[in-house]
């Protein structure tokens, strides 16, 4: 077992990343269902919060069956991210996770995300600030530095034990490098390797098939994965994993009563979530992405698009099951999508 505070997970823990739009409760559920053992909400700003933003206030909704649910915070004010620290203790997550990680521009002009990666007094600051403010267990999520020339992810790490985090995801890539080249996880393990932390240290960047988890874990030597891009549209790849780890064998790439079942599942927990219309509505981006290699299958997708009744859309996904009835999927590799190529540095 692996321990953060009070919750415990298994060995070797496979958590699914923060993502903006994309980690709402609906999506949380599905990837719990399919062996996700940590989930993250996608980052909150703790000023929204603090204003009492309607869309802020719904990231903090947590269905019973996605926890463990991490909820995560970005600011760059130690006294708003503490009181937003506080608004989020109130919702009961099993743990608070800090973003000190994202490299959009406009969320590094406010000093948050990995702009904080420039002043580690700051970010010290802002976690002990948050620490001190929030019974939960407090998490960081952070990248290698600011660039090439500024890794300090070993000093952070110690840096922020020393005030009290209990766990550490470290994105193998520099605030600069954004998504490009390959995530270099010889940092991480560099980390996790220091006798001075005894923290759990997961690495974070480029997983994207059983075969490479199960390298990076013996590689690199940390105490679970984080996946992101890779599980968006499929997110079988976490029991995928669990298996190869426990057995050494691939799963067979996922059926289509599968995958239609798991757009069922989440259009049903979307329209509990946001209500009939919103609901239809957030689902559209991903009826594709979890039927996608099915011949064809293109052809359903005006109806998937324009239809507004859950019936009705419920039939076409009826009707795809009878379609491809015994139809037996391939597995294909992933593909790491660059989701933030035209983001300005
Ligand atoms: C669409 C998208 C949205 C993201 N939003 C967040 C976010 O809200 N908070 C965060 O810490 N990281 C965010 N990230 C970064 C991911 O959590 C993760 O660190 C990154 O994608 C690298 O992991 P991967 O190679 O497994 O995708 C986002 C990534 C993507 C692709």
């Amino acid at each position: 077992m692996l321990q953060i505070g009070n919750i415990q997970l298994p060995d070797f823990p496979l958590l699914l990343a923060p993502m903006e739009d994309v980690s709402d409760p609906p999506f949380r559920v599905v990837c719990k269902a399919t062996g996700a053992d940590l989930v993250f909400t996608e980052f909150i700003s703790s000023e929204g919060l603090i204003r009492d933003a309607i869309r802020c206030r719904r990231k903090l909704d947590i269905f019973d069956e996605e926890r463990p649910t991490g909820i995560q915070l970005f600011g760059g004010d130690e006294e708003r991210l503490a009181m937003a620290a506080k608004i989020v203790d109130v919702t009961q997550p099993e743990l608070l996770d800090i973003n000190f990680g994202c490299p959009v521009k406009g969320i590094v002009a406010q000093g948050a995300g990995a702009g904080v990666l420039r002043d580690v007094d700051l970010m010290v600051r802002l976690t002990e600030a948050c620490v001190k403010s929030t019974n939960l267990p407090v998490t960081v999520k952070t990248r290698l530095g600011w660039d090439d020339a500024s890794k300090n992810i070993e000093e952070v790490a110690e840096r922020l034990q020393d005030v009290g985090i209990k766990a550490l995801t470290i994105h193998g890539r520099t605030r600069c490098q954004l998504y490009k080249g390959e995530a270099d996880w010889s940092l991480i393990a560099k980390v996790k390797n220091n006798p001075r932390i005894h923290i759990p240290v997961f690495g974070n960047g480029d997983i994207n098939s059983p075969q490479k988890a199960l390298e990076y874990k013996n590689r690199y030597g940390v105490d679970g994965i984080m996946i992101g891009r890779s599980v968006i549209g499929y997110p079988w790849l976490f029991r995928e994993i669990r298996h190869y780890l426990q057995t050494g064998e691939l799963l067979p790439a996922p059926t289509v009563v599968e995958r239609v079942d798991v757009c069922k599942h989440q259009l049903r927990k979307s329209l509990q979530w946001k209500g009939a219309i919103a609901g239809v509505y957030s689902m559209r981006g991903h009826y594709l992405r979890y039927l996608k290699g099915l011949p064809g299958v293109k052809e359903f997708r005006t109806q998937l698009m324009t239809l507004t009744e859950p019936e009705a859309i419920m039939a076409v996904l009826d009707d795809i099951l009878l379609r491809y009835e015994g139809y037996t999927m391939e597995r294909t590799p992933i593909e790491m999508v660059n989701y933030h190529e035209n983001c300005p540095l």
